[in-house]
């Protein structure tokens, strides 16, 4: 397989997002291992969307461990109802975070992190098995568009999950 993604520079947001969701989805086509998945799609919305850092989290036990991303190196653990993105799969909510350091709790994994957008993956018995995790050097770089689109992708990756 060879696919290259393509996303004008100059184009709004939205409109990245318009022209990046189609190609991850038909990214993903075909191919139901789930880790092979998701790293292609953390890559497709980093550099799609140059986001300081981009990836997910895998529930396990009561702690989040990281998984396949693209970035600067990140936190390996963050345990249950901890951080935004603990606290999300505690709350199994999307959390946009405008401005990290009015977070309580925020962990920080890197200084660059400015905001920050985390979704939660469920699973078959809408259990949280995975978290997709996005943060910018830029503060409130995440809306409500982030998160339509973003909800998208977890979408995607929910019906792997649901194969597996
Ligand atoms: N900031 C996150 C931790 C993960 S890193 O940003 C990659 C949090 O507070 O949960």
């Amino acid at each position: 397989m060879t696919e290259e993604i393509t996303v004008s520079k100059t184009a709004t947001k939205e409109e990245r997002y318009q022209q990046l969701v189609p190609q991850i989805k038909a990214l993903s086509e075909g191919e139901n291992d789930l880790i092979a998945v998701i790293s292609n799609n953390m890559a497709a919305l980093k550099f799609g969307l140059d986001f300081l850092w981009v990836g997910c989290y895998r529930a396990e036990g009561n702690e989040l461990v990281l998984g396949p991303f693209q970035g600067p190196v990140a936190c390996t653990r963050i345990p249950f109802g901890k951080g935004v993105c603990g606290t999300a799969w505690q709350e199994k909510k999307a959390i946009i975070i405008a401005d990290v350091e009015q977070f309580e709790g925020h962990i920080a994994c890197s200084s660059e992190s400015k905001s920050e957008i985390v979704l939660p993956i469920f699973g078959k018995e809408g259990e949280v098995e995975w978290i997709l995790d996005v943060d910018s050097n830029q503060l409130a770089a995440f809306d409500e568009t982030d998160e339509k689109y973003l909800q998208q992708v977890v979408e995607i990756i929910q019906q792997k999950l649901n194969v597996a």
